[in-house]
């Protein structure tokens, strides 16, 4: 008896090489259009489907998931968070779900980099004074578009699994003095080589940072944990960047504060109702007092193909009838 190949559906327009591999392993639905599916589209997906693979552009929430077919037996997203995905309801329903760690922290990390030094140095702003119509640029002058010195800046990292410790080395080499919280303490080898001091208490961190960079998966537990409430205890001179989740931040607040200059900026490469981005954000943008990026953290063409493999990993580890490696688990949650 021929054994059928399994029906992997993918809901994006994945780099080629993945996507010929699939199709060599799979019988593998694609986009090649790379048209978000809506949540019908969706639903019909996870209805036929033995293997779903969405992005975190997909909502796989408790709706779509009760229309699933019962020959879907695993998601195996093209992402490394997995908050677009009810994940309780699917192991629930005895869906096996994986998605992709590990591939996109180096990526991921020297983005958030950028946006350390972006923004107190005013890269945004110097580059369009370069290229802009009027004659803005006149050339070098002792006191124009003086920015913040980050060497001997004290950086607050909010989550210290991979990404934020590999934030925390190229932070260290910059001469910035790393800080963290997280839910647990790091082993003090590693606190030693990163020079990183550990505060269990966020608010008193928050208070003695200038910069606060967000580097925690978003869940329910850290839903708005930078709240209106934390965002006030920050310095006036401090800045704040995100390339994790949008939902992290209160991002309204965020918007209020730095409209009265209550913060010093903030660069986000990942908004609280992405793609939608607050208007006022982008006044802000304008008017140099933030950098926003349109979720670029992992988007390198090796990383996205490391995360193509995972995938693929997965997939066949499971059809093979073993664990596959990158399984969510709900302590993950
Ligand atoms: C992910 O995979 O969760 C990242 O946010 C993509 O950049």
């Amino acid at each position: 008896m021929v054994r059928r190949k399994p029906l992997v559906v993918v809901t994006r327009k994945l780099p080629d090489s993945v996507e010929t591999r699939m199709r060599e392993l799979f019988d593998a639905q694609l986009n090649l259009d790379d048209v978000p599916m809506d949540q019908a589209a969706l639903v019909e997906a996870v209805r036929t489907a033995d293997v779903l693979v969405p992005t975190l552009t997909d909502r796989i929430d408790s709706a779509v998931l009760s229309q699933a077919g019962e020959n879907l037996r695993l998601i195996a997203s093209f992402s490394n968070g997995v908050d677009h995905i009810d994940v309780a309801s699917a192991l629930n329903r005895g869906i096996t779900v994986t998605n992709t760690p590990g591939v996109l922290t180096e990526d991921t990390a020297d983005m958030t980099m950028a946006l350390i030094l972006a923004v107190p140095r005013r890269l945004a702003e110097g580059a369009q004074a370069v290229i802009a119509d009027k004659d803005e640029w006149l050339g070098w002058s002792p006191t124009w578009m003086l920015g913040r010195r980050i060497w001997g800046k004290r950086l607050g990292i909010i989550g210290m699994g991979r990404i934020g410790q590999a934030v925390a080395r190229r932070a260290k080499a910059f001469g910035l003095q790393i800080h963290y919280h997280n839910r647990r303490r790091l082993p003090t080898g590693i606190e030693e080589m990163l020079d990183a001091t550990y505060w269990d208490s966020l608010d008193q961190m928050l208070a003695r940072m200038d910069i606060v960079s967000i580097n925690c998966p978003h869940t329910p537990a850290t839903y708005h944990l930078l709240s209106a409430r934390r965002l006030k205890l920050l310095k006036p001179e401090a800045y704040v960047v995100n390339t994790a989740r949008g939902e992290v931040i209160d991002e309204n607040a965020l918007t209020r504060q730095l409209e009265a200059g209550e913060l010093a900026g903030a660069g986000l490469d990942v908004f609280e109702h992405e793609p939608a981005v607050n208007p006022k954000l982008i006044r802000l943008a304008k008017q140099g007092k933030v950098v926003l990026l349109p979720h670029l953290g992992s988007a390198t063409l090796e990383g996205r193909v490391d995360m193509g493999e995972k995938v693929i990993v997965n997939i066949k580890t499971f059809m093979d009838g073993h664990r596959p490696p990158d399984r969510v688990l709900p302590a993950m949650l």
